[in-house]
């Protein structure tokens, strides 16, 4: 029995409680009869002294038992206030107990949500000083009259406002996702059509890579929102693209398996490492190898295209493409809801 906590060892806090009624109950009677008969002391007085040893008792027991209600209470001032990192001690096996290990679990989701917010918030705020800092300097030269706004640097500053523009669209359009406020405009439409949209804007973005479009059956449909389809296979040609040497051929195919849907996009490039492939799903996140180049690309464009295809209960994953490049797979129901 430890003492700050004389009834720790009981498992339920029903027991403790039945312990502590009994206990005071008992203590009552046997101290008023003592008082009465063997003190001789008045009624009214052996009453008295018959409460309070119950309260004695009663506050004997009763103190390891409440002492983690405080705890909690306290505890949830200090996360209420911003300190998320607040802990419970939670060492009995009672409900108490289960209530202080919820209260922990709580804490860290509070804690590592909170976490998600700063990062996202100082990934944002980078992603957006890079283009503006640009922008900013040729302008002050254009001004100063150390530069001349020539098609050039006009073309430049444009793409660095182009950039910013892509940016703030891809943001909203993650928020809104997260947040459902659009929700999707579903109906049955054929697969072909969209995949071959997604090709010509690609060829008409680009020219260093061949862009091939699948379909079997030929008259395939999805059960799904035709814009917002079009724009995971958009991002993942555009990586595809992106990411693979000039000269490559892009693939697009649709296939048809048991009760669902396949589109594949595959690439010639140097693939997604195996340790990568759930990490590239997140917000801001590039390679390495992708950080080194120079091409754009705040590392949005799955995360998008993850959360469409999550809102249509399908999969995406990469898998290695043979002899090396990169296969990302999305999986749809047939027939959603
Ligand atoms: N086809 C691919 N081949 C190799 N690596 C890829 C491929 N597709 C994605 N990746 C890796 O996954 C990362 C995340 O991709 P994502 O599309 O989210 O971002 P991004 O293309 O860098 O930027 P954004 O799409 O926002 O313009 C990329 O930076 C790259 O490292
Ligand atoms: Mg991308």
């Amino acid at each position: 029995m430890n003492r700050a906590n004389p009834l720790g060892a009981l498992p339920t806090l029903k027991l403790r409680l039945a312990v502590i009624i009994v206990a005071a109950v008992g203590v009552t009677v046997a101290s008023f009869y003592a008082a009465l008969k063997l003190l001789n002391v008045w009624p009214a007085f052996a009453g008295v002294v018959a409460g309070g040893v119950a309260l004695a008792v009663v506050w004997v027991l009763s103190r390891g038992t409440l002492e983690p209600l405080r705890a909690m209470a306290s505890a949830s001032e200090a996360i209420a206030r911003g300190e998320f990192e607040t802990r419970v001690v939670a060492n009995s096996r009672d409900e108490i107990g289960r209530l202080a290990e919820s209260f922990n679990s709580m804490a860290e989701e509070l804690a590592q949500t909170d976490r998600v917010r700063r990062d996202l918030v100082a990934n944002v705020s980078h992603e957006l000083r890079t283009p503006l800092t640009a922008l900013q300097a040729k302008l002050e030269n254009i001004a100063d009259g150390i530069e001349i706004a020539d098609a050039e640097t006009v073309a430049t500053m444009l793409a660095q406002t182009e950039r910013l523009g892509r940016l703030v669209r891809q943001l909203l359009d993650l928020s809104r996702l997260e947040a459902g406020t659009v929700p999707l405009d579903r109906r049955e439409f054929e697969v072909q059509p969209m995949l071959e949209l997604a090709a010509r804007e690609s060829r008409l973005a680009q020219s260093s890579n061949a862009i091939e479009v699948s379909v079997e059956p030929s008259d395939l449909t999805i059960d799904g929102d035709p814009e917002r389809l079009h724009q995971v296979v958009a991002n993942l040609v555009e990586n595809a693209v992106r990411y693979s040497p000039a000269g490559g051929t892009v693939e697009i195919a649709a296939r048809h398996a048991d009760a669902a849907v396949t589109i594949t996009v595959i690439d010639s490039g140097p693939g997604i490492a195996i340790e990568e492939t759930q990490r590239v799903f997140e917000r801001f996140y590039r390679s390495d190898a992708a950080r080194s180049t120079q091409q754009g690309g705040a590392g949005l464009g799955l995360a998008i295209a993850r959360w469409i295809v999550d809102l249509h209960g399908g999969e995406i994953r990469p898998e290695a493409s043979e002899p090396h490049g990169c296969r990302m797979v999305v999986t749809l129901p047939s027939k959603v809801g």
